[in-house]
């Protein structure tokens, strides 16, 4: 489903259960060795997800370990970002000239939990997901695109997000949002941003899944 709505230059995998012969580098395994069977399943199947997606942008196989926050560490020339969610693991992964940041989120299509809403949301965003067309839980949507922002922000700033900072507005009938960055990175942190990440969604087969992929010369106005 991610293929859908990711640019072209951008390896795929996407798993719907966990094959037996997913299998983890001994460096990775330690990070999880104390870890539920639920969370060494999604670790160790997203990352045969990333593993395959390095094939097909030609990449040897190697280890996909955390930085200090979490975020997936990928060889030099590459982008990448990883999702998983109940019966969902995805992996995504292109070259940095094809594309500059990358994130991408699933979730399941349901309501949020009671109270997130307004833990996550500025009061312009629920009135968003209020006035939107009925048959979509925007609530969920709305969470999953302040994801994907994060995701793609944080590798390339260096910098993480709260959930204020940036404020997402939907396009319902194009499939689309855009999330208006209300802050900027510090100190030595790329200099030419764009102020707004433009960004995809689609909901199929009881999932939700956003994107943001931002192209190298493209303008976010
Ligand atoms: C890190 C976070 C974004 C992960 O999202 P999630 O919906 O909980 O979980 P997902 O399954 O979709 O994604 C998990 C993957 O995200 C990746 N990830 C974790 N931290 C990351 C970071 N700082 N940057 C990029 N990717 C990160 C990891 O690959 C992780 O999988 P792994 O631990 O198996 O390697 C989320 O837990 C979080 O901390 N959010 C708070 C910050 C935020 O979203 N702010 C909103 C700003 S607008």
């Amino acid at each position: 489903m991610l293929k859908r709505i990711l640019p072209s230059g951008v390896a795929v995998v996407e798993s719907f259960g966990d094959p037996p012969e997913a299998v983890l580098y001994p460096e990775e395994a330690l990070l999880v060795r104390n870890a539920v069977e639920k969370r060494r399943k999604e670790f160790t199947t997203v990352r045969y997800c990333a593993r395959r997606a390095l094939g097909q942008l030609g990449l040897p196989p190697g280890p996909v370990l955390p930085d200090r926050w979490g975020a997936p560490c990928w060889p030099a020339t590459v982008v990448g970002s990883l999702t998983h969610c109940e019966g969902y693991r995805a992996a995504a992964l292109a070259y940095g000239t094809d594309v500059t940041m990358l994130g991408i989120d699933a979730e399941p299509h349901a309501p949020l939990p009671r109270g997130t809403l307004e833990a996550v949301a500025s009061p312009a965003e629920r009135m968003g997901v209020r006035s939107a067309p009925a048959g979509t839980h925007w609530d969920r949507l709305l969470f999953s695109a302040k994801e994907s922002v994060y995701k793609a922000w944080y590798p390339h700033t260096g910098q993480r997000l709260e959930f204020e900072d940036a404020e997402i507005g939907f396009e319902p009938a194009a499939g689309t949002f855009r999330a208006r960055l209300l802050v900027r990175p510090e100190g030595s942190g790329p200099r030419s941003l764009p102020s707004v990440l433009r960004g995809r969604w689609l909901v199929r087969d009881g999932l939700v899944v956003t994107v943001v992929a931002v192209t190298p010369g493209r303008q976010h106005r």
